[in-house]
């Protein structure tokens, strides 16, 4: 069994490199079997409407639950100063948890403008042991700038749409600016045809692995950490099979050509998260 190795939070804490997305996926036995896989990371939030059946699959799994790190994420209409600790508490109830590892605001909603609020709030979580960590998901640089001006505190981890289509060279540069990790959404690129693409297959055939298997590897040697969903265990047994996949420099430059500058998702700048 692999477990993904560890890497080093800006807070001092620690986070497994590659994780498990869980959007859409509402079977308990599913997180209990991808702990079994070897995952250590589970991945929801408020929004994916999962948080009672993830906090099952812990109950169930086969490592006690300090030995996961468990994140969730604030629905958007519960940006400000009271918001967080309302929604928080009420994750915690849902997972069964007294704590989460990581807390993040799951969208800036720019035109709300209270990130700023909330963040301090956040770190008022933080500091009152209800998360371990505290981070965002969708900031733009010009968004952590201003939390980083207001608190001084960086977020441990900034969470995105990341994959070879979008790459995110100016975000990832903008995160480890503050020793933010980046983490990748849709890091398989969910819904679209990269899995598909000839070049990927090519490099797949070479290293006698899968598309999947590339991205995902990928992902690890440019700096950041994926989080795939998959719904399917010999798929996400096989997703997590990455880390002795040696890319070479020449497999690197041609997943490099495959950017589009497409997103996948929404627009941080103008997606509003309800
Ligand atoms: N912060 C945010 O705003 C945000 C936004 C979106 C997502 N997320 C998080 O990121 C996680 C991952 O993103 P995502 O679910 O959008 O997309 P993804 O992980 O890029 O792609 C998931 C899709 O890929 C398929 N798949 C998984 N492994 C595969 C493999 N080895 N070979 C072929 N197909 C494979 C899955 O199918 P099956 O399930 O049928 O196997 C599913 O259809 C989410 O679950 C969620 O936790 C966060």
């Amino acid at each position: 069994m692999t477990l993904a190795p560890l890497v080093e939070l800006n807070d001092g804490r620690q986070m497994p490199v590659l994780g498990f997305g869980t959007y859409s996926i509402n079977d308990p036995a599913l997180f209990v079997e991808a702990v079994a896989a070897g995952y250590r990371l589970l991945d929801t939030a408020t929004r994916y409407d999962n948080e009672t059946q993830v906090g099952q699959g812990i109950a169930d799994a086969p490592v006690p639950r300090d030995e996961l790190f468990v994140t969730t994420k604030l629905p958007g209409n519960a940006h400000g100063t009271d918001g967080p600790r309302r929604e928080l508490e009420a994750s915690l109830e849902r997972l069964g948890l007294d704590h989460v590892d990581l807390y993040l605001i799951h969208w800036p909603n720019p035109s709300a403008d209270l990130f700023v609020e909330t963040w301090k709030a956040f770190i008022e979580l933080r500091d009152a042991g209800l998360t371990t960590s505290i981070g965002v998901s969708n900031f733009l640089p010009e968004h952590l700038d201003r939390i980083v001006a207001e608190t001084g505190v960086a977020p441990a981890v900034n969470q995105v749409e990341l994959h070879p289509y979008f790459p995110q060279a100016e975000q990832r540069a903008a995160d480890d600016r503050l020793g933010t990790i980046t983490q990748s959404w849709t890091p398989i690129g969910r819904g679209s045809d990269l899995l598909q693409n000839p070049v990927l297959a090519e490099i797949a055939a070479k290293h006698d692995v899968s598309p999947a298997q590339v991205v995902l590897r990928w992902h690890t040697l440019i700096g950041a950490a994926p989080i795939p969903k998959s719904a399917t265990p010999d798929r996400f047994r096989s997703n997590l099979e990455i880390f002795e996949i040696d890319l070479d420099e020449d497999d690197l430059q041609h997943i490099a050509g495959l950017e589009t500058g497409q997103r996948i998702g929404g627009d941080p700048r103008t997606h509003e998260e309800y």
